[in-house]
């Protein structure tokens, strides 16, 4: 993807992976617009970076997502880029009963928004000369992560669509990006302080490097053992890096 000259749209841009997207790809002059629920987050983010827009938008209702959309279309007549990050990660129980609340809000925020959000988008984009949508999926994508089953679920879903959209698109002007952190400190499962987790800066920079070459996924070096693990071995790997988590959590 070029990485200057572009006009982007970032779901979740007030925090962790999003913000940092967003101050790296605003440092290097494009025009960027975030967006996400917590307007105080938004407007720290634009203090901190004179020039940058925001808007308020909760990702889980369409008709928001429709209406949001459609003005920023309005709007910004040159937008080309839509970088779908905003997520939700929360611990949950395969071996027993699911949360209803959980599940649901988990799918429409990981799974169904992305799609919704880029489908409104995309007749837009197919009219620029080059456009790009990436979703931020995870290495649980690859390899899912039992504590976070329907999460890790969402990721191989939207890394699924990501492809069947890639391929559908592989001869207009939109390119379609896949960029699958792996654990990074973020607010995310409270891992701002988490030491085994990737520091954010270190992965916002590994990342924009490997955004001006990526033409599927964007992975980080860290990334790439899990992003690897499928094929036939894939079970067994799922076990030793499942069961790894878990001895590290008992300790
Ligand atoms: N940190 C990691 O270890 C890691 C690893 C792999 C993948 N990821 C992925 O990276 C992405 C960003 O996560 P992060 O680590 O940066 O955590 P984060 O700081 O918690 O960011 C999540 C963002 O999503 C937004 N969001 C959540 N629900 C939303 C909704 N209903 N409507 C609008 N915005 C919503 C939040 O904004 P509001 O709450 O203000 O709405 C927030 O800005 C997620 O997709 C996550 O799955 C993270």
């Amino acid at each position: 993807m070029k990485l200057t000259g572009n006009t982007i749209f970032i779901t979740g841009g007030g925090s962790g992976i999003g913000r940092g997207l967003a101050e790296a790809l605003h440092r290097r002059g494009n025009k960027v617009i975030i967006s996400g629920r917590r307007k105080q987050n938004l407007r720290e983010t634009l203090d901190a970076n004179p020039g940058m827009d925001s808007v308020v938008l909760d990702v889980n209702d369409p008709q928001q997502v429709k209406q949001t959309v459609d003005d920023l279309i309005r709007k910004y007549p040159s937008l080309n880029v839509v970088i779908n990050n905003a997520g939700i990660m929360l611990a949950d129980v395969a071996e027993g009963e699911i949360n209803d609340e959980l599940l649901v809000s988990t799918v429409s925020t990981n799974l169904l928004a992305p799609i919704r959000i880029t489908s409104a988008f995309v007749d837009h984009l197919k009219k620029q000369p080059d456009a790009t949508v990436a979703y931020v999926s995870s290495v649980v994508a690859f390899v899912p992560l039992a504590i976070t089953a329907v999460y890790s679920a969402t990721k191989a879903a939207i890394h699924s669509y990501a492809m069947s959209q890639r391929y559908k698109l592989r001869n207009s002007s939109v390119e379609v990006l896949e960029i699958a952190p792996p654990w990074v400190r973020t607010d995310l499962m409270n891992s701002r302080e988490e030491e085994r987790a990737m520091p954010l800066d270190d992965f916002i920079a590994q990342t924009m490097k490997a955004l001006e070459t990526a033409t599927t996924e964007v992975l980080v070096e860290v990334a790439k053992p899990q992003r690897n693990n499928p094929g036939p071995k894939e079970h067994g790997f799922v076990n030793q890096f499942n069961d790894m988590f878990v001895a590290a959590l008992e300790k």
